[in-house]
């Protein structure tokens, strides 16, 4: 799949973008310690040069924290086209001001920032409006562009689907576009708080208000990693009155009912999800959000489709919350999709009135000031309930594993370097991955 998408955009080449994705190396020849794709379940940790000044105005930072994504397990699984060998991953980072292009002038070398998963513009139509994951001008995937007729934002470490630029699970990371693309973190703010500014906490912030969680409301939850923990979270601070959780992983629905006091439905358990939901709350759901994964079946008739690639995405959990709404209803999907399902439930979305919203990736600057200074700062958004493990970046090879298998009850990850702090008051000391009981 790789090599035929790799090939496809070849063939049609770049589209031009503002923004260059390949970096100028340092020119001492320093190395760094990246993490590196070259194959579906093949992540290496590699010695890669160190990034330099590429444009006037780029940052160069010292990455001080970094993690891992469920987005990033779509990449090891290979579920997401046009990787190539070496592409350096990792979205969600902060990090200290080494140093600035000449164009920079908002920054200054010690500087602790974080950066967005996307590179915008900063001055297109979506740019103007912060809507940072839309941009129009730093994505050169001209097969993105005939798949949906438009393109995202670049984002880092996540494929030429997206235009190529390397990730920050690593020691050092470019940022173009530097003034718009990161935010400054003030003192008071650990980085085991401001990190996850980078992506989960605007995401999941971003599905709960673009779905249009209202007080009162019911909410599922379709998937309880990382993400779905935090838009049930979320889901609680805009007023909910119950949120529901669905998972498999019994360790994840414990974490969800003891962290966050929701109720769960495990799905081994309760094979029909809708069947249970309308037990539990026989009217319907209110909202229904999906923070699952686009590509693992659990039935024989998607197992069998997806293996014969007659689809490369599975409608369930998209099916079991248009039938587990109210009329009217709203279902919104935060999860990552890539290409086509079979057998979507366009009858029941049709026939009750649902409002079936595609959150896209989260814009990233829309929210991120907003979650710092209102819930950060207040404490009203704490963080710690969600990360739960702090490693050295030596050991992202074997916590990929752990993480995708759902082990050790991991939800979110911190990821030190050479460059970090200590850990903070409230949050996990560091530990080894091979210490762990799995
Ligand atoms: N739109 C965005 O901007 C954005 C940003 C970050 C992550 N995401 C996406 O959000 C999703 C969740 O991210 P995460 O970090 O929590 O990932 P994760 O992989 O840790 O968690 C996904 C959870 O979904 C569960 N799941 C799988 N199939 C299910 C099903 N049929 N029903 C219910 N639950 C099911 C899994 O068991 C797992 O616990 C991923 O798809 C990720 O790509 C989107
Ligand atoms: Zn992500
Ligand atoms: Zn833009």
């Amino acid at each position: 799949m790789q090599a035929a998408a790799n090939a496809i955009q070849d063939h049609m080449g770049p589209i031009e973008t503002e923004v260059k994705p390949e970096y100028n190396h340092d020119p001492t020849g320093k190395t760094m310690k990246a993490l590196a794709w070259f194959g579906t379940n093949d992540l290496r940790l590699i010695d890669a040069p160190v990034p330099d000044i590429t444009q006037d105005d780029d940052v160069i930072l010292k990455v001080t924290g970094t993690t891992v994504c469920g987005s990033d397990n779509h990449l090891k699984n290979g579920e997401i086209v046009t990787l190539q060998k070496g592409d350096i991953l990792g979205h969600e980072f902060m990090g200290k001001v080494w140093k600035v292009g000449p164009k920079v002038t908002k920054f200054k070398e010690g500087d602790r920032v974080v950066a967005a998963f996307q590179i915008p513009c900063g001055h297109c139509e979506y740019c103007q409006k912060k809507l940072s994951s839309f941009c129009d001008n730093t994505n050169n995937s001209s097969l993105q562009n005939a798949m949906y007729g438009q393109r995202d934002a670049g984002f880092f470490g996540y494929s030429h689907f997206t235009g190529g630029f390397p990730g920050g699970q690593a020691e050092y990371v470019r940022v173009p576009r530097a003034e718009v693309a990161l935010l400054p973190i003030p003192d008071d703010v650990p980085d085991e708080q401001a990190l996850y500014l980078s992506d989960i906490l605007p995401t999941s912030y971003h599905a709960v208000y673009d779905t249009g969680v209202e007080p009162g409301d019911v909410v599922g939850v379709w998937g309880m990693g990382p993400i779905g923990l935090c838009v049930a979270k979320w889901a609680l601070l805009k007023g909910a009155k119950r949120v529901i959780g669905i998972d498999k992983v019994a360790d994840r629905l414990a974490f969800a009912e003891s962290r966050l006091g929701i109720e769960t439905v495990n799905f081994t358990e309760y094979k029909d999800v809708p069947k249970r939901i309308y037990e539990l709350v026989p009217r319907g759901l209110d909202v229904a959000i999906d923070c699952g994964t686009f590509h693992e079946p659990k039935t024989l008739l998607h197992k069998v489709q997806k293996t014969l690639m007659l689809e490369t995405d599975v409608p369930e959990i998209v099916n079991e919350m248009i039938v587990s709404v109210r009329k009217m209803g709203r279902c919104g999907v935060i999860a990552a999709y890539s290409g086509y399902a079979n057998g979507f439930a366009i009858g029941a979305l049709m026939e009750k009135g649902i409002r079936f919203i595609g959150n896209g990736q989260a814009p990233v600057l829309r929210y991120w000031e907003t979650i710092l200074n209102d819930y950060i700062r207040t404490g009203k958004f704490d963080t710690s309930f969600v990360v739960t493990h702090r490693i050295p970046l030596d050991d992202i090879v074997p916590f990929y594993d752990i993480f995708n298998n759902r082990q050790a009850d991991v939800e979110k990850v911190f990821i030190e370097t050479q460059f970090s702090s200590p850990p903070s008051k409230g949050f996990p000391a560091t530990t080894r991955v091979k210490d762990w009981v799995l």
